[in-house]
């Protein structure tokens, strides 16, 4: 019986040695910084803050530039590469191109938190999931703050290609948007709540004229109407019009405007149908439930940033988050 134990106490101690001196296929983890840079959160947090506090809608293009890393090939900054003479980002990639916003931005947030740790230990990777998780408690209280997991490593390549096949147009229809979730692992209920991200920020005229010229069925005539009048048929595709009535909160109301037929782009609208749906009843139910949106969008929010991520001797620590070392 003592020997059993003894036996067992060992192989309890030898894996726990080796859990903790080599990490492998290193996981995430909520503390990776604690002890290399316990300054870092604090320091991305106060710049995150400052750069909304200049302009709104930072936070929105700062939780939009996430979502675009890790749905191409993992979250791994491959989405803030710079094309050059010899090198091409995803930054022309027809979703990205004229759309996605905020690179001066990250490049403060990357000065002040190596200035913080005085080296650059913080991942570019990290470094969007993090401003992600600050954004969207800033514009959405402590209930939508959550432990962000760390310890991502970023990408020394980047793929154009698969920022054009993997990123879901607004132009998709619902059997589409789910089967593109699924190829990143995420399932109906991730696809609505983080569809939920659309609680802040703008789209350009281009993103949704479509919709509201040629659509008749699931959009309401007057919120249409309205719509038309600033986005004319041909021209002007890059006006700007939020995607919920109140386009600087993270709130149910992008919720409450899909029952209302009001959703912005096709792809919103499409997650309610109001034919009783999984995906209908998830939208009333997040409409109706702050606390139920926000432990949902929290948990997909995660589940989306451990996407294919690099770590442990995987890739680098960029010094300049626009190119690889
Ligand atoms: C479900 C499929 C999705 C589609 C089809 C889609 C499509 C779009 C489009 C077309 C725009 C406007 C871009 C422009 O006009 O340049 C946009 C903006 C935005 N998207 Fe999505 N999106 C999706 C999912 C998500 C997810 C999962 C998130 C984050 C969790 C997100 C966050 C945002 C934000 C915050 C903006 C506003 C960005 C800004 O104002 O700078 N989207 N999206
Ligand atoms: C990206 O946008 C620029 C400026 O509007 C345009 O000239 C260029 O053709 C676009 N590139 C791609 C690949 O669509
Ligand atoms: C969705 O779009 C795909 C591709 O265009 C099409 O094959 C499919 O029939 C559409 N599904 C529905 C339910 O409209
Ligand atoms: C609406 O549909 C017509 C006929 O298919 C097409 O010619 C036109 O370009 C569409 N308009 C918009 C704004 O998408």
């Amino acid at each position: 019986m003592a020997s059993y134990f003894q036996t067992l106490l060992v192989l309890v101690m030898v894996t726990l040695v080796t859990l903790l001196v080599i990490p492998v296929n290193a996981e995430l983890s909520p503390h990776f910084y604690d002890k290399i840079c316990p300054q870092a959160l604090p320091a991305i947090k106060s710049a995150v803050f400052q750069a909304i506090k200049k302009e709104q809608r930072i936070g929105a293009s700062l939780l939009r530039l996430h979502f675009h890393d890790c749905f191409v090939n993992g979250c791994d900054g491959s989405v803030l590469l710079d094309d050059t003479a010899s090198f091409t980002g995803e930054k022309t990639a027809q979703p990205n191109n004229n759309s996605i916003r905020g690179f001066s931005v990250v490049d403060e947030i990357k000065a002040v938190v190596d200035k913080a740790c005085k080296r650059p230990v913080v991942s570019c990777a990290d470094i969007l999931a993090i401003a992600a998780r600050d954004s969207v408690a800033i514009l959405g209280g402590s209930q939508f703050w959550y432990q962000v997991l760390l310890g991502r490593r970023d990408a020394r390549t980047a793929s154009k290609a698969a920022a054009n096949s993997n990123l879901p147009p607004p132009t998709f229809n619902f059997s589409q948007l789910i089967s593109n979730f699924n190829t990143h692992g995420l399932n109906v209920r991730d696809l609505v709540a983080l569809s939920g991200g659309h609680t802040i920020g703008f789209a350009r005229c281009t993103t949704f004229r479509t919709r509201i010229y040629n659509e008749t069925r699931l959009i309401d005539p007057k919120f249409a109407a309205s719509l038309r009048n600033k986005c004319p048929k041909k021209g002007n595709d890059n006006v700007l019009e939020q995607l919920d009535a109140t386009v600087a909160r993270v709130d149910t109301t992008y919720f409450k405007d899909l029952l209302h037929k009001k959703g912005l782009l096709h792809s919103d609208q499409e997650l309610f149908k109001g034919k009783g749906s999984a995906s209908d009843n998830l939208v009333k139910l997040y409409s109706r439930s702050t606390s139920a949106f926000a432990r949902d969008f929290k948990a997909s929010m995660i589940k989306m940033g451990n996407l294919k991520p690099l770590t442990g001797r995987k890739g680098e620590i960029r010094c300049n988050c626009r190119r690889i070392n």
